[in-house]
């Protein structure tokens, strides 16, 4: 599936709005593309137990699978940090688990136009499974 890259990563800086993040004050948007064309957001929700904190590519995995979606061509995470924030390990666990043929990009949320792109695996390499 052609991904609509400009789409992608407008939908993640949309979705960073709606950032909880009074303690780190960084906020972060992700976006999750389906198969069917579908856009799921989410954004990073902090706890003042900061151990709890979700980032932002969790929240709009988690809600895009309660919602009952499966299929996942490509996810995008935008943030206001240089190149762009790299999803996190527990990120890329579930993403592994979740979205393993997924296409991850992120981009800077000063310079949208610069995109890069990685794969799942190649973030996560011979990822923990109990299912094939
Ligand atoms: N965060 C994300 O939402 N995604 C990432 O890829 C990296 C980190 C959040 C977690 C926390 O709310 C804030 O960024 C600072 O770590």
């Amino acid at each position: 599936m052609k991904i609509d890259q400009r789409r992608l990563i407008r939908a993640a800086a949309e979705a960073r709005a709606g950032s909880m993040s009074p303690y780190s004050r960084f906020a972060v948007g992700a976006a999750l593309l389906t198969a069917s064309g579908k856009l799921i957001g989410g954004a990073n929700v902090e706890s003042a137990s900061y151990g709890l904190t979700c980032c932002a590519e969790r929240i709009a995995l988690f809600k895009a699978l309660t919602d009952g979606e499966r299929d996942f061509v490509a996810v995008a995470v935008v943030a206001r940090c240089a190149g762009g924030p790299m999803p996190c390990g527990a990120c890329r666990q579930l993403l592994a688990e979740y979205a393993p043929a997924a296409t991850v990009l992120v981009a800077d949320s000063a310079d949208l136009a610069a995109v890069r792109r990685y794969t799942v695996g190649g973030l996560l390499p011979k990822a923990f499974r109990l299912v094939p």
